[in-house]
């Protein structure tokens, strides 16, 4: 019989999709929705502990192409097909002992949905260690089924934090041994696909006690300039800066460092981030090796919902289900990583001639 619910990092899923740490999942008010839509866990904004003050500006915007003029823009043309979204938003700005009674009444309220706590803290020193082991286990003792740990957010002034740890393996090894010190749950890492060093960054996660690495975070990346008025498409008093770019836009890079680590380290879990928006991008992250997915830019997007893609949970639902039932899978294990053989080095793609090294002469 064909099951939509998955056991992913130890933990049983009703099924595979969960909405992403964003603002789908900063209020417990959001949240509820969001379970009661049928979402089969949430990773919550972003919680930390060092003060935290958004631009005094729109955060996000959701930028749009066209067939006629396929420029990309926020601006409100007719006939658009969403391109991507760019934030600048930082973590969350609700203190931590707001969010923990919080936390514990949405466990209380739908025990069946996992809940996961997306956590910061810094990189630099011992009190940054124990600002990781606060966090953990507060968020852990309301009940937080896991921990995500949030090393990848692109807009961090803080050199010792998100992205701007770029993977550091000693960093990522230091962190982890902190919060596996104090808690007992799976710990997800976040990492940011912004560095080359991501598939070791990935390794040295695995290896300090990561039950899975999610990704991808948002691109590091700039929004557009009007040529008329020369404003950004989203500035404070003309100014910007490095934001994070999701949706669509970002589905192929994502797959792509989906896949190197997948095939890296093949018997490892990988929840699957960027750009999915219905049953074809989820199925892609799947065949990549991925076992849970995460979605955030188009629950944001969907209209009426509220912000947590009420209609997309029943479609990503339904359209799985109908595919697996049409293919005779029994379980998303069934076709989890079947992509991962057939992506291989440039030179073992078949050439019109069999004379090509690799760029190489022959007799090399
Ligand atoms: C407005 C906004 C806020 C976000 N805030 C966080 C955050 O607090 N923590 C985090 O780990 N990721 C954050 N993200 C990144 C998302 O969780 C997700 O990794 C990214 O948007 C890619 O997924 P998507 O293509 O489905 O949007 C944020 C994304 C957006 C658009």
């Amino acid at each position: 019989m064909t099951t939509l619910a998955t056991t992913f990092t130890g933990l049983e899923f009703v099924n595979p999709f969960v909405l992403a740490s964003a603002p789908p999942t900063e209020s417990k008010r959001k949240i509820l929705k969001a379970f009661e839509a049928g979402w089969g866990g949430v990773v919550t904004k972003t919680i930390g502990l060092h003060p935290v003050e958004n631009v005094a500006g729109p955060k996000t915007i959701y930028q749009r192409v066209s067939e006629e003029k396929p420029y990309v823009s926020r601006m409100k043309r007719p006939d658009t097909a969403s391109h991507s979204s760019w934030n600048w938003e930082l973590i969350s700005d609700q203190p931590l002992e707001q969010w923990l009674p919080d936390l514990r009444e949405i466990k209380a309220t739908y025990p069946d949905r996992m809940l996961i706590a997306s956590i910061m803290a810094g990189a630099d020193g011992e009190d940054e260690m124990n600002n990781w082991r606060k966090l953990a286990t507060a968020c852990v003792d309301v009940g937080c089924d896991a921990l995500e740990l949030n090393l990848s957010c692109p807009h961090m002034d803080r050199k010792d934090m998100g992205a701007n740890i770029a993977n550091d393996e000693d960093v990522i090894r230091s962190i982890l041994k902190a919060v596996t010190s104090v808690v007992d749950v799976p710990i997800w890492v976040k990492l940011t696909p912004a560095t080359s060093t991501m598939v070791e960054a990935a390794g040295a996660a695995y290896d300090a006690g990561a039950a899975c690495v999610s990704l991808c975070n948002t691109f590091p990346s700039l929004p557009l300039m009007d040529p008329e008025t020369l404003k950004f498409e989203v500035e404070v008093d003309g100014l910007v800066t490095s934001g994070g770019l999701g949706g669509l836009a970002i589905l192929h890079q994502s797959l792509q460092r989906v896949s190197d680590i997948s095939r890296a380290h093949p018997d490892q879990a990988i929840s699957g981030i960027g750009g999915i928006k219905g049953f074809r991008e989820a199925f892609n992250f799947i065949v990549h090796g991925a076992g849970n997915l995460q979605v955030c830019t188009a629950a944001m997007e969907e209209k009426g919902s509220g912000g947590v893609g009420v209609k997309l949970i029943q479609e990503l639902t339904q359209d799985l289900s109908d595919y697996m039932e049409r293919k005779g899978h029994t379980s998303i294990e069934d076709f989890r990583g079947i992509a991962r053989s057939r992506i291989v080095e440039h030179a073992q793609v078949r050439r019109k001639s069999d004379d090509y090294n690799g760029g190489y002469d022959m007799a090399s």
